[in-house]
């Protein structure tokens, strides 16, 4: 479980998180839907520990993983991977090296063992033929198309197993069939990992195929968080919108 209670957070005076607090029931898909710019990504950096607040902590499995520094902030949230807005693959790495990367850095993260080379190989194959990149190894992240990319980006994640997925905006950008394939894939491996898995999206049909309860970030908080059928009947601007976009896009489809 992933609890934050009362976050703070402000850049050169933008106050960007204004007290929000969150809870994230283990082995749920939450999706967080929110207006550009409110803060969606400062708040998955927060959690992986790469930005820190002014006031309020995160714990996560009871561990109050805000108040560590440096390596025990490090150790304790190396269950968690997340897939960033844009990918963010090592250009100089092939696609191989890149997938291997959080492998051949961390090893396993019960028990810190390092894998062998052939270890890292199977599981790098594995992790490629489940984002569908078989055959692209040895190909660099510029020689990719974008939605090739973002897949690699996410087979990088899922070769760790982590027990935490957060995905800040997995399908922007991508056309409706490669945009479907990665809400396939983001179940699936939620199924296969029993992870607890965050989604910062503006998609929301993407959010109602992945979404186990959906939220909305809004002025610093969390506004409303609530199971799919009750987020869409709250009375807000913002999810009026949301529900008119729905009721004319012809890919609407619910996975349950
Ligand atoms: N390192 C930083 N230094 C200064 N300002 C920052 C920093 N990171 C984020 N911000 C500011 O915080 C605000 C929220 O940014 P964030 O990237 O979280 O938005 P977002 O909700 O993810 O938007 P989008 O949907 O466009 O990705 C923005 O005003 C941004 O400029
Ligand atoms: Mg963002």
């Amino acid at each position: 479980m992933i609890e934050i209670e009362d976050l703070w957070k402000a850049y050169e005076g933008n106050q960007v998180l204004k007290g929000l607090t969150l809870k994230v029931e283990t082995g749920e898909t939450l999706v967080i839907l929110g207006r550009s710019g409110v803060g969606k990504s400062v708040l998955l950096k927060h959690i992986i520990g790469i930005a820190h607040s002014d006031r309020g902590h995160i714990e996560v499995d009871g561990v109050r993983v805000s108040d560590l520094k440096g390596e025990k902030r490090y150790s304790a949230t190396r269950h968690m991977g997340m897939l960033f807005q844009g990918a963010a693959l090592f250009d100089s790495m092939n696609i191989e090296e890149n997938t291997a990367f959080y492998l051949k850095q961390h090893g396993d993260f019960e028990g810190g063992k390092k894998y062998s080379k052939s270890e890292i190989q199977d599981r790098v194959d594995e992790a490629l033929r489940m984002v569908d990149l078989e055959g692209t190894q040895k190909k660099m992240p510029s020689d990719l198309s974008g939605g090739m990319r973002k897949r690699a980006g996410l087979a990088r994640l899922i070769v760790y197993r982590p027990k935490y997925l957060l995905y800040d905006e997995p399908t922007t950008g991508l056309d409706p069939i490669t945009a479907m394939q990665i809400n396939e894939l983001i179940v699936k491996t939620q199924e296969e990992l029993k992870a607890t898995s965050i989604v910062v999206t503006h998609d929301i049909i993407s959010s109602l195929y992945v979404g186990d309860r959906l939220a909305l970030h809004k002025d610093g908080k969390i506004a409303y968080i609530e199971t799919p059928d009750a987020f869409l009947k709250i009375d807000d601007p913002i999810i009026e919108f949301l529900r008119k976009t729905i009721s004319e896009d012809p890919r609407t489809f619910r996975r349950k």
